[in-house]
């Protein structure tokens, strides 16, 4: 069994797509084992997407990602990382598959309200900015 990060973002909180989101993840199998709505400061948001420091959106990324609350969540199941980025789709919402969270209600590249880890070593990195292991219901 797997886990993995998956947030909703500033965007698909504000348009109310909780439900949405939630009802796919919940449809498509994968365990919600803890959860937790948040107001990211910038330096929380540049701590957890360091991975793109340098890169010319990692300044509007990060405050996009502090315009509002976001919704973290930790997915468990078989192959969680896969199945969530699955259901996600393409980060860009052009390029994503037809039936995907992205395609269906993503507005572009950056707002593209979802998030989901990308590897283990992600995941390990991006639950623990978010939850601590008694936080966890797994
Ligand atoms: P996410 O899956 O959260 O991973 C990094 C995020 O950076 C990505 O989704 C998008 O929100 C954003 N992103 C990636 N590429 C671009 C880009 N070319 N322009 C703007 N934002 C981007």
């Amino acid at each position: 069994m797997i886990q993995t990060l998956a947030i909703i973002k500033p965007d698909g909180v504000k348009r109310g797509l909780i439900g949405d989101v939630i009802k796919r993840i919940e449809e498509h199998g994968l365990r919600i084992v803890a959860m937790r709505m948040m107001l990211l400061s910038k330096e929380r948001a540049e701590f957890f997407y360091a991975a793109h420091r340098g890169r010319k959106f990692y300044d509007s990324l990060t405050s996009f990602m502090c315009s509002g609350p976001c919704l973290a969540m930790v997915l468990m199941g078989e192959n969680a990382i896969g199945r969530w980025r699955e259901l996600m789709g393409e980060t860009d919402c052009t390029q994503a598959a037809e039936g995907t969270i992205r395609r269906d209600f993503a507005t572009d590249i950056q707002k593209n309200v979802v998030h989901g880890s990308d590897s283990e070593a992600a995941a390990i990195f991006e639950i623990s900015c978010f939850f601590n292991r008694f936080e966890i219901s797994a």
